[in-house]
């Protein structure tokens, strides 16, 4: 009983360097305080890049439902958004999640969930203007996370 103390400090220092660990990974990510107050997000470049194409896909995909809500295409709202849906999520590479701070991932996740809803709303024949408005309050996601990160090139080492 008498040597049991010196388990318990080495399990106390175990688990903060865990907790701290976890913290960096999981709420941190690979981060750096951007000069524009920003916080930047450092990914390697084909990393940046594969986040980057990703974005002009949600524009182009905005658009396209702006157009289709216009006309009335519910059909068209639905096949759009229902592309960049939640089942995006799956093929996104484990090293760069890692590399995501939780905020932005639920703001990102929480797109990809929210062109869901769009699909779903298109496809049990809603009123457009109900469409708008989910259409509306996603992208007040965009605005949030554009706001608060950016993706800055980052040379290579001794480049
Ligand atoms: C989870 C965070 C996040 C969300 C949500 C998000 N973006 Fe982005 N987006 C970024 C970041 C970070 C950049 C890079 C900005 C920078 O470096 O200044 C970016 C860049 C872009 C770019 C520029 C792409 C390029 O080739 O340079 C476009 C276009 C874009 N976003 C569109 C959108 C649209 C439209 C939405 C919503 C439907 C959206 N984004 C939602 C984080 C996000």
């Amino acid at each position: 009983m008498k040597n049991t103390t010196p388990h318990w400090i080495a399990i106390g220092l175990l688990s903060a360097i865990l907790v701290a660990i976890g913290f960096k990974f999981v709420v941190l990510g690979n981060t750096a305080k951007a000069d524009d107050g920003r916080t930047a997000v450092l990914l390697e470049p084909a990393e940046r890049q594969a986040v980057l194409g990703e974005m002009r896909v949600l524009l182009e995909t905005t658009q396209t439902i702006v157009e289709a809500l216009a006309v009335n295409d519910m059909a068209a709202v639905d096949k759009a958004a229902r592309g960049v849906g939640s089942a995006a999520i799956k093929t996104m590479d484990f090293k760069l999640r890692a590399k995501l701070p939780l905020e932005f991932k639920k703001l990102g996740f929480g797109t990809h969930y929210a062109f869901d809803e769009i699909a779903d709303l298109a496809k049990a024949g809603k009123p457009v203007k109900e469409v708008q408005q989910k259409l509306v309050a996603t992208m007040n996601n965009c605005i949030a996370c554009h706001a608060s990160y950016q993706l800055p090139v980052i040379s290579p080492v001794g480049g």
